[in-house]
């Protein structure tokens, strides 16, 4: 069986598993996404891009409210609720999360979330007690970046309440230094993934395979890179500062008619040895 085979059936396996298993036991979650990440992160990926939109700022006028609770009053929302209402707080904004009671009541795969500030187990997948905690400063920006997404899709889903006093709001309700500096690294990021964005789409990345019996093989179509576009381009190495070992890119070749764009002449592109110039695919020799 191809190594791409075995990998695919892997995640269906893992997805199917989750489906059945993850809304009982956080145990499996948490062993799941620390052994299945990319499956993990794909699974929310899709869960939340369908749900949520890109771009909602860090605060709007939706978690600007300000009522304001201690740490002591929020857990009172946790367990089975107070009044039958479940709160939970992320990045110091409570939510009103008692319409998903099954995924947060008692019982429930992701009680553990509720009656408490638990940012920093949204992104690490550590749902023990000393890893359900607000403390988030020393995680990496693409971590920080997926918290955000999680408090994008709660702002989208779920009832803004009001922030928690602690870590992220004092008791006037303005930001703390440790909040502006989280916004900071995720504004940073963000703006990384935008060059990172645009960079692909003048140079959409290859396909690529590899068998055991036929080595690795490079080639272009019109939606390799998942940049879908109205040409195929050829396969070059792209060369890039600060990276030892060169890319591959699809490059428009002169017969697909462009009057903007990359050329094929650019120093920082070298054509695949052993591969004709014009050809969309190109098998490596290792
Ligand atoms: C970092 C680890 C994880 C976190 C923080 C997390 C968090 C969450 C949360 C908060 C929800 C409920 C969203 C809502 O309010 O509607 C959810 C739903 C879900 N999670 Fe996870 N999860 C994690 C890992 C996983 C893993 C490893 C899987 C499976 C491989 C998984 C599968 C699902 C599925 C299928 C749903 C949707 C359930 C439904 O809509 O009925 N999760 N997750």
């Amino acid at each position: 069986m191809s190594c791409f085979k075995f990998i695919g059936l892997s995640s269906i396996a893992v997805i199917v598993l989750a489906f059945y298993l993850h809304e009982y036991n956080s145990g499996i979650l948490a062993y799941l996404s620390a052994h299945f990440p990319v499956v993990s992160r794909l699974i929310h990926g899709f869960y939340l891009t369908g749900k949520s939109k890109d771009g909602i700022p860090l605060s709007n006028s939706k978690t600007e409210k300000t009522v304001l609770l201690s740490s002591e009053e929020l857990k009172k929302y946790g367990g089975s609720g107070r009044n039958g209402k479940l709160y939970l707080s992320i990045l110091g904004k409570i939510f009103d999360v008692t319409k998903g009671k099954k995924h947060y009541g008692e019982g429930g795969g992701y009680s553990f979330f509720t009656g408490r500030d638990a940012s920093r187990a949204y992104v690490t997948g550590d749902f023990t007690e000393t890893g359900l905690i607000d403390e988030v400063l020393d995680l990496t920006p693409q971590q920080l970046k997926g918290l955000q997404g999680w408090l994008e899709f709660y702002i989208k889903e779920y009832k803004y309440v009001g922030k928690l006093i602690g870590r992220y709001y004092d008791p006037m309700g303005r930001k703390t230094e440790y909040l502006q500096q989280v916004e900071e690294i995720i504004k940073e990021a963000q703006r990384k993934e935008r060059e990172n964005d645009a960079e692909k789409r003048k140079y959409p990345p290859c396909n690529t395979e590899w068998s055991a019996s036929k080595g690795s093989r490079v080639w272009c179509s019109n939606k390799s890179g998942g940049i879908l576009r109205d040409w195929v381009g050829v396969p070059r190495k792209l060369y890039v500062v600060g990276s030892s070992t060169p890319r591959c890119v699809c490059v428009r070749h002169p017969s697909e008619k462009h009057l903007d764009g990359p050329s094929l002449s650019d120093p920082q592109l070298e054509e695949y040895p052993g591969c004709h110039k014009d050809s969309i695919s190109c098998s490596i020799k290792t």
